[in-house]
Formats: C-alpha cells, sequence, structure tokens
C-alpha cells in the first residue's frame, strides 16, 4: 500500500514537472522584429497585440522607422544590404518589391503560400500583381492607396471631371468660407511629386515604359500632361509653397479649411472626422485629362526579410497582417483602404466609412495604374524628380526635361 502512495506521489510530481515544463515552454516565445513607418502607429500596434494574444508560440515587436517612403526606403538598404536580421519583416512601398527582390534582400514566399493555401483571388488585382517579380511572389499586399480627389462638399456641388473644370472651379472657389487655396497636392521632390506628376501623365496618354519595357516618356502626350501640371503648378490657386508639400502639408492644409480641392489618398477622409470639417468631405476619381482618369497605384506590401533567423515565425505575421482580421484593424483605425476585396462588404468597415461601399470607389482603387516596375526604380524616380523640379525652378522647358528623362531612364535601364 505504502509503495503504491509513493509511486501516486512520484507521478504527480512528474506530471507536475512535465505541466511546469510545458508552462515554461509556452511562455517561451520567439521574438520577431516587424519594421514599418509613416502610418499611424495605432493601429499597427493594435494589429500586433491581436496577433500576440492569438497565438503563443511568436511574440512580433514592432521598429517604428518614421520618415517618407524614401527616407525609410534608404534606412532598410542600410539594414538588408548588410544582410542583417535585425528586422525579420518589413512593411515597403509597392514600388521598392523588383529592387529588393533583384537585390536578394527579400524572401519569395511561393512555397509558403501553396503549402497554406492562400486564396489570393481575394486580394485587388493591382496590388498583388505589384508583389510579383520574375514570375514569384515576394510579399502580400497590406493595403491600397489611390490618389484621389477631395472637395469641400459645402462650397462644391459636383466634384470637376477634368483638369481644365479643377482649374475653373479652382479659380471661382477659392476664397469661399475661409479658404485662400483653390487645390492643393504633392510638390516636394520626393516620390510623391512622381505619383501626382504620372497622374497628369498617364491621363493624357503618356506612359514612361512601354509593354516591351521600352522608355517612351519623350511623348506628345507626356508633354500635354506635363503642361497641364505645371499650370497649375504655377497658378495662384496652389499654395505658394507648394514646392515642401508632402501628404501631410496637405492633409493640414486641406483640412484646417485652407483649400477647396486636395489630391491625397483615401486615409484622408477618416482624418476628416476628427476635425470642424467632419461630413463636409467628397472625395472622387482624379480629374481626366483628354484620356482618362488616371490615379497612380499605391500602397504597402508586407516582405520577409531574407536573412531572417525565423522564416517561418515572420510568413505566420505576414499572413495575419494581410488576412481579414489584420487588414480589418488596419482599416478602420486609419481608414487605409484594404487589400482584401471581401472586407468593401464587411458592416463594421463600410459604416464607418461609407465610401467603402460605394462601386465606383471600389472600381477606382481597382483601375489605378502602377507606376513603372524596375529593379532600378529609385534611380528612375530620382531622374524624374530631378528633371521635374528643373522645370518647376524654371531652369528648363518641359521638352529638353523630357528629353533628358528619356535619355537618362535609359542609361539606368541599361546598366542594372
Ligand atoms: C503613399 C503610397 C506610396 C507612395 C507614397 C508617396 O504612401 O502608398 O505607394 O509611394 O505615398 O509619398
Amino acid at each position: 500500500m505504502k509503495k503504491y502512495v509513493v509511486y501516486i506521489l512520484i507521478l504527480g510530481i512528474l506530471i507536475g514537472i512535465n505541466g511546469c515544463r510545458k508552462k515554461k515552454a509556452q511562455v517561451k516565445k520567439i521574438k520577431i522584429i516587424y519594421a514599418s513607418n509613416m502610418y499611424p502607429i495605432p493601429a499597427t500596434e493594435e494589429v500586433i497585440k491581436r496577433f500576440n494574444a492569438i497565438q503563443n508560440k511568436i511574440e512580433v515587436v514592432h521598429l517604428n522607422l518614421s520618415g517618407t517612403t524614401n527616407e525609410v526606403h534608404d534606412k532598410y538598404e542600410t539594414i538588408l544590404s548588410r544582410r542583417s536580421h535585425d528586422i525579420d519583416l518589413f512593411l515597403g512601398d509597392v514600388v521598392w518589391v523588383a529592387e529588393m527582390a533583384q537585390k536578394g534582400y527579400i524572401l519569395d514566399i511561393d512555397d509558403y503560400i501553396k503549402r497554406d493555401n492562400i486564396n489570393l483571388s481575394n486580394y485587388i488585382e493591382g496590388s498583388l500583381k505589384a508583389t510579383y517579380y520574375k514570375n514569384k511572389i515576394w510579399g502580400l499586399p497590406i493595403f491600397i492607396d489611390a490618389g484621389m480627389l477631395f472637395y469641400r462638399k459645402d462650397i462644391v456641388a459636383t466634384p470637376p471631371k477634368s483638369w481644365d473644370e479643377l482649374i475653373e472651379m479652382a479659380k471661382r472657389y477659392k476664397g469661399k468660407k475661409g479658404t485662400v487655396d483653390g487645390y492643393d497636392f504633392q510638390c516636394y521632390s520626393y516620390e510623391g511629386l512622381i505619383c501626382n506628376f504620372l497622374e497628369y501623365i498617364y491621363s493624357y496618354g503618356g506612359e514612361v515604359l512601354d509593354s516591351n519595357e521600352n522608355v517612351v516618356i519623350d511623348s506628345k502626350e507626356a508633354k500635354r500632361g506635363f503642361e497641364k501640371f505645371m499650370e497649375i503648378e504655377k497658378s495662384d490657386f496652389v499654395p505658394k509653397d507648394i514646392k515642401n508639400y508632402k501628404e501631410k502639408e496637405s492633409e493640414n492644409n486641406f483640412l484646417g479649411g485652407k483649400s477647396v480641392f486636395s489630391r491625397n489618398w483615401p486615409y484622408l477622409w477618416s482624418e476628416s472626422l476628427k476635425t470642424d470639417l467632419k461630413g463636409k468631405i467628397g472625395i472622387s476619381p482624379l480629374p481626366k485629362g483628354d484620356k482618362k482618369s488616371a490615379a497612380v497605384l499605391g500602397g504597402w506590401v508586407g516582405m520577409i526579410n531574407k536573412s531572417t533567423k525565423h522564416k517561418e515565425e515572420a510568413w505566420e505575421f505576414l499572413k495575419f497582417l494581410a488576412s481579414e482580421e489584420g487588414e480589418k484593424i488596419r482599416a478602420i483605425k486609419n481608414g487605409v483602404s484594404p487589400t482584401y476585396i471581401p472586407l468593401y462588404r464587411d458592416k463594421g468597415l463600410t459604416e464607418l466609412y461609407p465610401y467603402f461601399k460605394n462601386p465606383e470607389f471600389l472600381k477606382a482603387l481597382k483601375a489605378a495604374v502602377p507606376r513603372p516596375v524596375s529593379p532600378v526604380y529609385p534611380k528612375v524616380s530620382e531622374i524624374m524628380q530631378i528633371e521635374i523640379l528643373k522645370v518647376i525652378n524654371n531652369e528648363e522647358t518641359i521638352d529638353q526635361s523630357l528629353k533628358n528623362m528619356e535619355m537618362k531612364i535609359k542609361d539606368a535601364i541599361k546598366s542594372k
């Protein structure tokens, strides 16, 4: 009997120890670092908090790298070119995928997608396409951006359909209801300038690269777009310091009640809910040139650092970021537009942001036009920034600028 009691006691202790071990094993999560930027921190932190709470193997820690897309790009370049594993995964601009893949900085995720049966048809095609390079997929689209026209509904009944109508209305309405400007946009010399510039070029039928990847920016269509861009840039209905405008300056000017119209990304509408202009802001597709209305495709993609020591864990978190739940948290907190299409029918979201359920809005997102896809895109963008700035500063004609762009972009592409 005694023996029997001792046996039970030992068994009990062993079970206890095993239980503790199990508990300890559960507590010891693998830590991974997720780097992101720009988009308001609370949304990112909320997504991370949720992920950390719903599983017990991985603990995600956020590294916030602040700055414009160009500044953050350079910070990633420093980390990734050293093949460092200081970060495990990160949020990158759609225009970086080709470059980062070509440089061997990021992991192709084809196998993970197949293994885990990720249904890619749930994602907006343009955003998804932007994650491909050389027939491989390198990331998952986390949210989509497309240039939109915002306007004051209390001043303007029907938004302009063409750039010429915008010009006419900006002149006519400037000064109404305390405004001082008719229109603002992003004209500082950085990636945002390229987005704005290309929206004019594309809307008049111009292109940077044709379907065979030939450089074709020096065209009469591109010239017409450039001329319209300059007509607006030089007008007296844009802020005097428009050359300093990035997204934030536009947001402050427009939501501060200073401008009738503004070009920005969809997040702006949700920001308007926090201001006195709540309920007074309309959102509409960008005006047309003589060919079409063309919003540039923007947005951000989750990518895994090829040098990470925690590929599986990074993938698990990436999957969550791009999942219905992950994208919904971000959209609710930031008002950014999901890439996960079923969310456009989600009541929780559409009640908060009614334009999400407007088929025209989703149509505009789906029609957004990509920037040139190239592993040397940052160089291509820099060339355009320099050449546009010369025209803005009256140091060069539009003709000369387009010629230079074409020549220099050809060289950049050749050198890749
Ligand atoms: C937004 C877009 C991004 C673009 C950037 C330009 O963040 O999502 O694609 O490059 O604006 O400022």
